[in-house]
């Protein structure tokens, strides 16, 4: 295949972990025999420093003629005094409404080899029978409406200024992420759990209806609803209930931080943002970690994750994507670990060689 990419390195760690996918793509393109051509563009603090505005109308019109974009991070202290309008992470909200991606898919999957790193008791994450260490949970979050994109402002109140930020759902908006959600359940173990605040929010009970009312349509889907307090509390309680989570955009975006934690590294989880055709954008669900950035410690795994889903999930090439989570499995049972999941220092490795042994495990 012939396939176009538009790369938005971004910021922090965000050059570097790109680079390191970039690096495992064009190995795959020489042992499956594809070609992949790059258009490196420019969003978030990257862009507010070279051209003065966060996501350049150029970055847009190139990531709509791609096949599909691959996004490190966005966001620094550099730029945190910046309005809100004007800030990195605007630049990720702007790409992720204009190019249509309502779908946020974010797999919280252990590793065998990484059952250490879990900060949960053995016993809670590990199966009664066997007693194997497992979790796999996709958390599938609404990305382009509630709260982030409903109406914001400023108004004056009895008690001084106030700011407000609605949170709105359409009933379309509901159904296409929760068609998302059932489908990905009937290729997994046919299980959703839909998150809300439905005894408070106006909003979470249309959520909750759309949800029970396309559930109708696959009838050998078990649906369970929970609000969100009590689903952040049995994510920790008893993580192995849960395997597709479906929920709004605030809501998703907290829990898939906190399921992402359980499974030991938020260096680990990528994600896949979806629309309703075949495009997607692929990024790491870690930020642009300014603390570390440009000394050749992140783990590049999330993001060379991030390319194995885009290898399944835009352009399905299946057998390249098991290739590279094959490679990264295999470094990691090498007992390589970069800085984020080495609890002993032993076998310490940086971002570049992490790369480079993946590339090289790529068969
Ligand atoms: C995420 C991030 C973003 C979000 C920020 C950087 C705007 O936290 O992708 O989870 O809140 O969606
Ligand atoms: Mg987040």
């Amino acid at each position: 295949m012939n396939i176009k990419l538009a790369v938005i390195p971004g910021d922090g760690i965000g050059p570097e972990v790109t680079e390191q996918a970039q690096k495992v793509l064009d190995k795959i393109a020489n042992v499956y025999n594809h070609k992949f051509e790059y258009k490196t563009l420019l969003a978030g603090g990257a862009a507010i420093d070279a051209v003065g505005a966060c996501l350049p109308d150029e970055t847009i019109t190139v990531c709509k003629a791609s096949d599909a974009v691959l996004l490190g991070a966005v966001g620094g202290w550099k730029w945190d005094t910046l309005p809100g309008d004007k800030r990195p992470e605007m630049a990720l909200l702007g790409l992720r409404k204009e190019l249509g991606l309502f779908a946020n898919i974010r797999p919280a999957l252990l590793f065998d080899e990484l059952a250490d790193a879990c900060p949960l008791k053995k016993e809670i994450i590990s199966s009664g029978a066997s007693g194997k260490v497992e979790l796999d949970i996709v958390v599938i979050r609404e990305l382009t409406g509630g709260i982030y994109f409903g109406e914001k402002g400023y108004k004056d109140t009895p008690l001084g200024k106030a700011a407000y930020d609605v949170e709105i759902y359409a009933e379309e908006e509901v159904r296409r992420i929760a068609v998302v959600a059932f489908d990905m359940a009937m290729k997994r173990s046919k299980k959703v759990t839909s998150v809300d605040k439905a005894n408070v929010l106006e909003s979470s009970r249309l959520w909750r209806q759309v949800v029970g009312e396309t559930a109708k349509n696959y009838p050998e889907v078990k649906l369970e609803n929970l609000y969100i307090d009590n689903a952040a509390m049995q994510l920790v309680r008893n993580p192995r209930q849960f395997d597709v989570i479906v929920t709004g955009n605030m809501f998703g975006d907290i829990l898939s931080d906190e399921a992402s934690m359980i499974t030991g590294s938020i260096g680990m989880l990528p994600s896949a943002s979806l629309g309703k055709s075949s495009f997607g954008m692929y990024e790491p669900v870690h930020g642009s970690a300014p603390d570390i950035a440009g000394q050749d410690k992140a783990n590049p795994m999330a993001t060379i994750l991030s390319v194995a889903m885009m290898l399944r999930y835009s352009f399905a090439l299946s057998n390249e994507a098991d290739a590279i989570e094959r490679a990264v499995k295999a470094v990691l049972s090498k007992g390589f670990r970069t800085g984020d999941i080495c609890s002993d220092g032993k076998n310490l490795i940086g971002t570049k060689e992490a790369g480079d042994l993946i590339a090289s495990e790529v068969r």
